[in-house]
């Protein structure tokens, strides 16, 4: 019997160590301390027992009811302290917080930001204007008239309206139907950039895109020369680009100025030698420019004889893909975040 009882008491106690739960415990319990239990068993057949051999089992057996309670309360706490475990890992004090994710502006909007901080450095005011036009300032202010062929330079998506006398919307092919409502609205002088949306009816690839954006220049005053635009943009291209940039004027047609010219800036990346980036010219062509059509000045009532003026368009993407070596526009319009949040 006194073999019996410290075999359960071991028994008991190896049981209690791999109990991990209150429910194991509870069963543990009711196994060995119940009233049905096996040390409450071995207690009452006691009473059966000779004298001498009650006194002897009977104060082991009470040291074993003694272990087994201790044992009992013992593991009752260490389930308590896992309790308490548990909670501390799902709320780890020590783990860093999460970043909170910030936004940021879209390049192309940093872009546009930057160019028109320059510009205001330099006195123009930032003005904008409607993203669906009518036919006449985008079109025939602009020395475009129907039919001319300077049309197809500009794809147009039309709108299905039309106005008064036949007159037609689309959605603005460049930003240059606002030097003409400016114009319109101010007498001169006039200094203005312009930023916005323009719609091209073309299909998409790696450099084109059916919208896009543009910033427009007006500067119209007495006495102001090809001597002042070559300046201003000359100057905005080293702000923009930095001091090491060449920048070149050469000939080219837009109905609207005479002369006119596109602008350029020596390939940063081979330094003007040629390379893929500028299609081996060694020039990368940032803007288009000239001196204000003098049939442009007249149509909105600027006296031509007395005022003279330059006006500029630049394409925003196009300067943003230089700016930072990107070789899709697309990518500018995908709102791919893992993109987005390079700039
Ligand atoms: N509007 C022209 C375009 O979209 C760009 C341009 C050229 C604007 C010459 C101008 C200019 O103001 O003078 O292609």
């Amino acid at each position: 019997m006194a073999l019996n009882l410290r075999e359960l008491q071991e028994q008991a106690l190896r049981e209690l160590a791999d109990i991990s739960d209150n429910e194991g415990l509870e069963t543990w319990r009711v196994r060995y301390l119940g009233r049905k239990g096996a040390l409450t068993q071995v207690l009452r057949s006691l009473a059966s027992l000779p004298l001498e051999e009650r006194k002897a089992l009977g104060a082991e057996a009470n040291e074993a009811k003694v272990v087994l309670l201790q044992g009992h309360v013992s593991a009752s706490g260490r389930l308590r302290g896992n309790l308490t475990v548990l909670s501390k890992e799902a709320f780890d004090i020590t783990l860093p917080g999460r970043p909170f994710p910030l936004g940021r502006l879209h390049p192309i909007t940093q872009v546009i930001r930057e160019v028109c901080a320059i510009f205001s450095s330099l006195g123009f005011q930032v003005v904008e204007g409607p993203e669906v036009e009518w036919d006449y300032y985008n079109f025939e202010a602009l020395n475009i008239p129907p039919e001319h062929p300077a049309r197809d330079m500009f794809s147009t998506f039309w709108i299905d309206f039309a106005g008064e006398k036949g007159r037609r919307m689309l959605l603005r092919t460049h930003t240059s139907p606002m030097q003409i409502r400016v114009m319109e609205k101010t007498a001169p002088p006039v200094r203005v950039v312009v930023p916005g949306k323009v719609f091209r009816y073309e299909a998409t690839d790696a450099t084109h895109e059916a919208m896009f954006h543009q910033v427009e220049g007006l500067a119209v005053d007495r006495g102001i020369t090809m001597a002042d635009l070559k300046g201003t943009l000359f100057e905005f291209v080293r702000l923009l680009f930095g001091e090491d940039r060449k920048a070149r004027f050469r000939c080219t047609y837009f109905p609207f100025v005479e002369p006119g010219v596109d602008m350029a800036i020596d390939c940063f990346l081979c330094k003007g030698q040629g390379c893929r980036v500028c299609g081996n010219s060694g020039w990368l062509e940032v803007l288009g420019a000239g001196m204000v059509h003098p049939e442009v000045l007249d149509r909105v009532g600027y006296d031509s004889g007395v005022y003279s003026g330059f006006a500029f368009g630049m394409g925003v993407e196009r300067l943003a893909m230089l700016r930072w070596g990107i070789e899709d526009i697309r990518l500018f319009f995908q709102n791919d975040i893992r993109f987005l949040r390079q700039f």
